[in-house]
């Protein structure tokens, strides 16, 4: 009886250690090298997956380039974690040191690019001048950023 009950609560306590420590956050036990080559995979994938909103929104497959959008909307927020002030050298980064001298700034236009896939996707299939609206919304984010804040490469 009792040591039905030992194992029960130990099978308990074991599950909801396990459930902690998968939840925890990603990054505060990422090394330096991941990070800094986990921050250039996202931006690789958002490089492709804008390609992919542009050949979407051409061929008028609205639905499909919203899911993307969105999807780059949620990656511009994760790297915001990506950033932290031991990750300014080594491994090929191409960010810019002056990314933590303006880290506000550098924070505002992560969350500007974020927040403008949000309202492409509101507005694109509505758009009249469909180009000029990818190139406000997104494209334009893209260079803003680089010019400033990615080391010529
Ligand atoms: C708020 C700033 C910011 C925005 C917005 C931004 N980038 Fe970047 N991007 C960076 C920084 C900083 C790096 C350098 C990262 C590193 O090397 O550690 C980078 C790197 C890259 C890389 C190279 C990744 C690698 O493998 O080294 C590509 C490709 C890229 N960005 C594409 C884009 C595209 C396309 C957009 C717009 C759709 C975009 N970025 C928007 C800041 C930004």
């Amino acid at each position: 009886m009792t040591l039905k009950y030992i194992i029960i609560t130990t099978k308990y306590i074991f599950f909801i250690s396990t459930l902690i420590f998968v939840s925890f956050p990603a990054n505060s036990e990422l090394s330096v090298e991941e990070i800094i080559k986990g921050r250039k995979a996202i931006f690789s994938k958002n490089y492709t997956t804008a390609k992919k909103v542009q050949m979407l929104v051409s061929k008028g497959d609205f639905e499909k380039a919203k899911n993307k959008m969105i999807e780059m909307s949620d990656n511009y927020k994760s790297l915001l974690k990506y950033f932290p002030a031991n990750t300014k050298e080594g491994f090929k980064t191409e960010a810019s040191p002056a990314i933590w001298d303006n880290k506000e700034e550098f924070d505002e236009l992560m969350n500007k690019s974020s927040n403008d896939m949000i309202e492409l996707a509101s507005i694109i299939d509505s758009s009249e001048n469909i180009k000029g609206t990818l190139g406000k919304l997104m494209w334009s984010n893209c260079k803003a950023c680089h010019s400033k804040f990615r080391s010529p490469h």
